[in-house]
């Protein structure tokens, strides 16, 4: 049985609980906040033996195997380095950091202390983005040449965020606070995805905005300056060229991605809206006429799933913190991007 702690046990950290619950082999045994009434509650909710208030002491007295890392960004680099060090397999939120050395440094670690390390790219669980990865890798679609990619969320054009409980949000919106903004916490999915199915990005073009909010744009002594919208030309290293884009605006997608990626022989189109285990796919004739067709891709593990199975086996699946490192290369590529106006060789 793998004895799993939780560190940090907010929003995020009730899906983990449900994820772990319903698996075989593992068992959460401790869970830590730096809040203890949202450890407290946790607990009881979810049936969880030890709490903590301190992660040095859940890691050196709950005899734990593995964590997962469920804290605000920012947390990841100090927790996850602690829990390495304690010779732990991670499982840790997305971004793996705030910026691309502190995602390597994490990455190098958890290497050199041979522990499992995974990062909760979480649509990943879409067995269509894998089809699709497979399909380009096979040459379905032929040379890939063109790429679109949206990752929209609509929260900010309602108000109801800063009329319940806006403390709340201020790592996501407060860069004193932590927060690498829409990039950091949407960017780095949409940017997975895209780059997992179509290639490795050779170069990019970035321009992020932060709109006004609320009154005044601060929660108490936190400005509100991070980032809410961020919209990038990119260069495939396969020499393809794309358009991704984030933003917290889209009124009407309340969590909405659709990459769409065209060859010289066919397309694939991928919607989490439409479904998550299916594809569209174009394969033009040899006539050249197109033809679209629906592609039953199955279903794919959950990164929770194939973390549990990597510490079994020993063999650390994908998305490992390298792979974190990498897409946070882009990350700070995008912010290298938009603070000088113009395109960046990644
Ligand atoms: N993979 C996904 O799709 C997905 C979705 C939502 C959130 N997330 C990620 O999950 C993480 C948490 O998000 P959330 O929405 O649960 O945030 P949250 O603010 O609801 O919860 C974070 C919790 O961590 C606690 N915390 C802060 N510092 C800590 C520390 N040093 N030690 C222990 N606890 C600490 C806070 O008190 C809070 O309870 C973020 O990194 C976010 O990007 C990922």
């Amino acid at each position: 049985m793998i004895r799993l702690g939780v560190i940090g046990t907010g929003g995020m950290a009730g899906e983990h609980a449900k994820a772990f619950k319903e698996m075989d082999g593992v068992e959460i045994v401790a869970a830590c906040d730096i809040v203890e009434q949202k450890v407290e509650r946790y607990a009881e909710k979810h049936g969880v033996p030890a709490t903590f208030t301190d992660v040095d002491q859940m890691l050196s007295e709950a005899e734990l195997d593995a964590v997962t890392n469920v804290t605000p960004d920012a947390q990841h680099h100090p927790t996850t380095l602690k829990a390495i060090r304690a010779g732990l397999h991670v499982l840790c939120e997305k971004p793996l950091a705030t910026c691309y050395g502190e995602a390597r440094e994490m990455a190098e670690a958890a290497q050199e202390a041979g522990v499992i390390n995974m990062v909760n790219l979480s649509y990943r669980l879409s067995s269509a983005i894998h089809r699709a990865h497979e399909m380009i890798a096979e040459g379905v679609i032929g040379e890939v040449r063109h790429v679109e990619a949206g990752y929209l969320q609509s929260w900010l054009a309602g108000r109801e965020w800063s009329e319940t409980s806006p403390g709340s949000y201020l790592w996501r919106l407060s860069t004193a606070h932590g927060s690498t903004g829409v990039l950091g916490d949407l960017g780095v999915h949409i940017i997975d995805f895209t780059t997992y199915a179509a290639g490795d990005l050779a170069s990019l073009d970035c321009r992020l905005k932060c709109f006004p909010k609320v009154e005044g744009d601060r929660i108490g002594e936190y400005v509100l300056d991070a980032n809410d919208s961020a919209a990038m030309t990119v260069e495939f290293q396969n020499g393809a060229l794309g358009l991704i884009h984030t933003t917290r605006w889209a009124a009407g997608q309340g969590n909405s991605i659709r990459l769409r990626i065209w060859g010289d022989r066919g397309a694939i189109k991928v919607d989490l809206d439409e479904a998550w285990g299916a594809l569209q796919l174009c394969e033009l004739s040899d006539g050249g006429r197109a033809e679209w067709k629906t592609i039953e891709c199955g279903s794919a593990p959950s990164i929770f799933q194939r973390f549990i199975t990597s510490i079994q086996t020993g063999e650390n699946d994908q998305p490992d913190f390298a792979r974190g490192a990498q897409v946070q290369k882009w990350l700070d590529a995008c912010f290298e991007s938009d603070a000088k106006g113009g395109p960046v060789q990644v």
